[in-house]
């Protein structure tokens, strides 16, 4: 009897070799994505220090006046920047607070603000829906 030598391309194993590569892959990608959003979402905090406290809306909306309107518009309605009515309604709290620290959206500027602060201008965004 003579045994044929096997070559990758017809066994089998070599395949299955591929496909668990792959899903090993896959699954190494998706805990690097869970951990990259927990760590986005969760372990700032700044954030964390935020959305505990209670906003002031008047306090927020002379902090809007003061640093915002002059590119929102005074009442929200747009000018430089976009139009802010609703603005929370498509937004998270902490999608909203990265957009007002990050500075990654020139010209609008990066904000420092203390979590009290933070929190009065997030219930004056909230007031504008
Ligand atoms: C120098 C002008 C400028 C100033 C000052 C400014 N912004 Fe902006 N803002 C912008 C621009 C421009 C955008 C749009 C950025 C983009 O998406 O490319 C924006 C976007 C935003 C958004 C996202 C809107 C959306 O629909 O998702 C929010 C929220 C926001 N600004 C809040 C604020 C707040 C609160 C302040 C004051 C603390 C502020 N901005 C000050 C120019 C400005």
């Amino acid at each position: 009897m003579t045994l044929k030598p096997s070559t990758s391309a017809n066994n089998p194993l070599a395949s299955n070799g591929l496909i668990r590569a792959l899903i090993v892959l896959a699954a190494t990608a998706s805990i690097f994505l869970v951990l990259w959003f927990l760590g986005e979402s969760q372990a700032d905090p700044y954030i964390r220090a935020t959305m505990g406290l209670e906003g002031s809306e008047e306090t927020g909306k002379q902090l809007f006046r003061m640093n915002c309107a002059g590119c929102h518009g005074i009442d929200a309605q747009g000018l430089v920047g976009p139009a802010l009515q609703n603005v929370s309604l498509h937004n998270s709290d902490s999608d909203l607070i990265n957009q007002i620290v990050s500075g990654k959206t020139p010209p609008m500027p990066s904000f420092e603000m203390e979590p009290q602060a933070m929190a009065d201008l997030l219930a004056h965004l909230h007031s504008l829906n």
